[in-house]
């Protein structure tokens, strides 16, 4: 299936705020009862050990992404809970300010414009981008991965469609879903009401958005392809080490894929340490 890079409805300006808002409010608690990204934590745990990053630097952060549920079991090297750093292009304050103060020892957030392909020199850490990387044009995405390349830092990418028809077909239990969860759904707003049952516009928009996405998302190929165009050499950044994967999602056949990279000499670095602790 050839890769479209369409528009998403929740993404254009003309989108009702309210229709945008109940679309990512019910794919949140999707997220929070299916436990989606639990997935994730292993390549996570994995890439931390082998940067040594101190801290987590999260691109394209929007309202916060999986961190409240994921933080608790992410630790750094030394053992303690690994720090989160949220950013964004367009930072999303109101939202970052609520999921710092759910975790203020452990989760803060830039307010300025953070561009994931230019990551500025004071931010180091483990860069990660959650259901993200498919928003953006091969040439943007391209741009992501030769950053973090550049800057010898790691990253990790994950998503949660696919680009198969299968994946697209799945994309309708959507549907369904926002009708039941509508009336559940906290903070409670009458507007979610008018736009799923009167005008049923946040069903449709999660179905349809959900259809674009697996459309715009990267294949294993696809990733490679960019893999091997990146320049790594000694004036643009070291050899890396690069992992792709699939892990499983309680809820959703479709799973979490992954692409972890790290720095080649990270690894050595690592073994060395491993040595060192074994005596
Ligand atoms: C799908 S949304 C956020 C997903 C979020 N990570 C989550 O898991 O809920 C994608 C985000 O990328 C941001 N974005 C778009 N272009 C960007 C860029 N060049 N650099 C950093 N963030 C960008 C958008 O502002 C938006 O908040």
């Amino acid at each position: 299936m050839r890769r479209r890079h369409l528009i998403e409805i929740h993404e254009q300006s003309w989108c009702p705020a309210a229709v945008r808002d109940g679309a990512t409010d019910c794919l949140r608690l999707i997220a929070l009862i299916g436990r989606q990204f639990d997935g994730a934590l292993p390549p996570l745990r994995r890439a931390l050990a082998m940067t040594g990053a101190a801290r987590i630097i999260d691109l394209g952060s929007g309202g916060g992404g999986p961190w409240l549920a994921l933080r608790t079991r992410l630790h750094t090297t030394t053992g303690a809970p690994a720090p989160i750093i949220l950013t964004d292009l367009f930072p999303n304050r109101q939202a970052l300010q609520a999921a710092r103060a759910q975790a203020p020892a452990q989760i803060d957030f830039v307010d300025h414009a953070v561009d994931a392909t230019n990551v500025p020199a004071e931010l180091p850490g483990l860069r990660t981008l959650f259901t993200t990387f498919h928003h953006f044009d091969p040439l943007t995405a391209q741009a992501i991965l030769q950053d973090a390349v550049d800057a010898g830092q790691g990253i990790a990418i994950f998503e949660q469609t696919r680009r198969t028809r299968a994946a697209q077909l799945f994309m309708l239990i959507l549907a369904p879903i926002a009708l039941l969860s509508a009336p559940l759904l906290r903070p409670f707003r009458w507007s979610r009401l008018f736009w799923t049952y009167i005008i049923p516009a946040i069903p449709a928009v999660l179905v349809f958005d959900g259809i674009v996405s697996c459309w715009r998302t990267y294949t294993e190929p696809d990733l490679r392809g960019m893999i091997a165009r990146l320049t790594t050499d000694e004036v643009h950044g070291p050899a890396y080490q690069w992992e792709m994967g699939r892990a499983r999602a309680l809820l959703s056949p479709l799973g979490i894929s992954y692409l972890i990279g790290y720095p080649a000499n990270a690894l050595a670095a690592m073994e060395t340490r491993q040595e060192v602790a074994r005596g």
